[in-house]
């Protein structure tokens, strides 16, 4: 049984605690951590059947022997502080994305990790998300042969209040592409391989008072010849949360559009069938819980550690480097 402290019980907490929820054999939330103790309360009366300790400081939360583990669900510009200050309390940890606004935080969280021989988990739910966990098994299993391109895309309606951390740059580490899109960057190298350069171009429209990129299109080349795309946007009116998804083979096409879809005929012969996927999770919070705890219960390396998130960050990092200059970004970046 892991006991974890949520510290942050903002917007993004109740994904999680319904995912503690129904893998109570597993681990639960002990205490609940906000500076806004109303919120800190109001996830505390959400655990489970157990109750919950409530703080406000989240050096509190690691003093307690209660604790095994922290999943921190914070401003981008509190994980590596609250995450070294974890590991070095002797807590795994689970962060959620991006691990954290640049290569040196990360870095810094991954040492502490380490040193303490603590897990280190980034909690990029579409790694877990059934219909992305499933695609990606059906390209493993050579479904439709060697994958030579993918687009995957996010449309929704961000709007921060003003004031708000996520409309700082400095406090997020960007708008849209830092925010969401690094769930697809993320997604297209699982799916594609390690990234030799980057082309990006970020917009602004002023929908919302955010001052970084509402929108932005990214092109990676992956060191084993493939091509991926992924389309980032934040200000897309009157339409419904969509993230979507087309994966093109030698020996076929996989799609997420109404359900996940599998097309591995002949060329220009049959249909495109609906593929049963594996588990029926399908914002991938629960299973990511679930990786989590079992990693820490088994001492196994968790499959999103550290060095994923950060070359998922890497990724988000070229690609502000490449919209600001207007130039192909070759990876690795340099440190600094
Ligand atoms: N996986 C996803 O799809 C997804 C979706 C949304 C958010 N997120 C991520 O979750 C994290 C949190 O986002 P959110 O939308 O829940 O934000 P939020 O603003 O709703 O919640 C953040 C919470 O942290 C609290 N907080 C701030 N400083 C603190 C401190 N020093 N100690 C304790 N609590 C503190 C705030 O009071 C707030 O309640 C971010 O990393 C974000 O990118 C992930």
């Amino acid at each position: 049984m892991v006991r974890v402290a949520l510290i942050g019980c903002g917007g993004i907490t109740a994904a999680h605690l319904a995912g503690y929820r129904v893998l109570s054999e597993l681990g639960r939330v002990t205490v609940c951590c906000d500076v806004n103790e109303e919120l800190a309360r109001n996830r505390a009366g959400q655990v489970g059947e157990h109750s919950a300790e409530v703080v406000t400081d989240y050096r509190a939360a690691l003093e307690r022997d209660d604790v095994d583990a922290v999943d921190l669900c914070l401003p981008h510009h509190l994980h590596a502080e609250v995450a070294v200050a974890a590991a070095q309390a002797g807590k795994h940890v689970l962060v959620e994305k991006p691990i954290a606004r640049n290569l040196a935080e990360a870095d810094a969280m991954i040492a502490a990790c380490d040193a303490a021989a603590v897990k280190l988990m980034v909690a990029h739910c579409q790694r877990f998300s059934a219909e992305r966990q499933t695609a990606h098994r059906l390209v493993r299993d050579g479904a439709i042969g060697d994958v030579y391109l993918m687009r995957s895309d996010h449309n929704q309606f961000v709007n921060f209040p003003a004031g708000h951390w996520a409309n700082d740059p400095a406090m997020l580490g960007g708008g849209a592409v830092a925010g969401s899109g690094v769930h697809h960057l993320d997604t297209l190298r699982w799916f594609c391989g390690d990234v030799r350069t980057v082309s990006a171009g970020y917009t602004r429209n002023g929908l919302t008072p955010r001052t970084a990129e509402d929108a932005g299109l990214v092109l990676f080349e992956h060191e084993g010849g493939s091509l991926s795309e992924a389309t980032v946007v934040w200000t897309v009116q009157r339409f419904p949360w969509y993230e979507g998804f087309w994966i093109y083979g030698t020996a076929g096409v996989i799609h997420n559009v109404g359900g996940l879809h599998l097309f591995d005929g002949e060329p220009r012969q049959g249909e495109f069938r609906r593929v049963k996927c594996d588990h029926d999770d399908a914002g991938g919070f629960r299973e990511e819980v679930r990786h989590f705890l079992e990693c820490v219960r088994d001492g196994a390396e968790p499959r999103m550690n550290g060095h994923e998130g950060r070359a998922a960050l890497e990724l988000v990092l070229a690609s502000q480097q490449s919209a600001a200059r207007g130039e192909k970004v070759r990876l690795p970046l340099a440190l600094g």
